[in-house]
């Protein structure tokens, strides 16, 4: 069952994002020496990455331990205005002591089909699970950060892509109608594989959707973001009370 909690506004939101951030970070180095997570792209992290990055905060989180992957990625140079790497590095990634090599982000400036190949490679690498036919080990993320599209996409997860389906491969290049680049995205096997998940929702440009995806039938084609749901991990919504209405 998700975990939903409504803050009164973007900031209070971003505020509470980062001191779950902080909380989950320590808690995961303690236990396992690093902290795997997945960032998402967007507009309404950027609040919580860069509050990440202010001086409270940065230095309640040990850079150096943590390794940072992301969701999806639009098919566009790193220096491109539309980049997710690109507002991540902006926003915190050059604000934050951390290692260059400890920083996994999707190739958006290559072929789309390859770049996917080649993070799905990286993944492989990194969680050191060779698939194979029997037990195919799948990366657990320690925290896979999200958003709701008001289409009700997640990641680049569509409405109406069969990459919402998707149940074997780790890694998608997909071409979704309304969007402007080629994408790339973590499908719902490495979603559903992470220990924990956080949804982020702000504005009420997103409530209508919001209450579907949450009260609404079940179905997924429709608003991927159902899709989601961690088979042995947490699940929270972290809204503001625009959204939440
Ligand atoms: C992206 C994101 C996408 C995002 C939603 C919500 O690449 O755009 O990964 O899934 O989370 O579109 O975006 P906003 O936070 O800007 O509303």
């Amino acid at each position: 069952m998700a975990d939903i909690d409504v803050y009164p506004d973007a900031e209070a939101l971003a505020t509470a994002a980062a001191e779950r951030f902080v909380a989950l970070a320590a808690e995961t180095i303690a236990r396992h020496d690093r902290f795997a997570v997945a960032l998402s792209g967007g507009s309404t992290p950027k609040a919580l990455y860069s509050r990440l990055a202010s001086p409270d905060d940065a230095m309640r989180v040990e850079w150096d331990r943590v390794h940072i992957f992301f969701g999806d990625e639009r098919c566009v140079p790193p220096d491109h205005p539309d980049s997710n790497y690109h507002m991540a590095r902006e926003a915190l990634l050059n604000r934050v002591p951390i290692p260059r090599h400890c920083i996994h982000r999707m190739h958006g400036e290559m072929d789309p089909q390859e770049a996917a190949q080649e993070y799905e490679e990286t993944l492989i690498g990194f969680f050191n699970t060779r698939p194979d036919e029997q037990a195919r080990g799948k990366p657990r993320f320690d925290l896979i950060l999200l958003g709701l599209g008001e289409d009700g996409h997640t990641a680049s997860l569509f409405p109406g892509s069969t990459a919402v389906r998707e149940e074997w491969h780790w890694v998608l290049a997909v071409n979704p109608e309304h969007a402007p680049q080629w994408r790339l995205t973590l499908t719902p096997v490495v979603l559903n594989a992470a220990a924990n998940g956080i949804f982020l929702v702000s504005g009420e440009a997103k409530r209508e959707r919001l209450r579907e995806v949450l009260e609404g039938l079940c179905r997924p084609d429709e608003l991927p973001a159902q899709i989601v749901s961690p088979t042995d991990g947490t699940l929270q919504w972290m809204v503001d009370q625009q959204a939440a209405g």
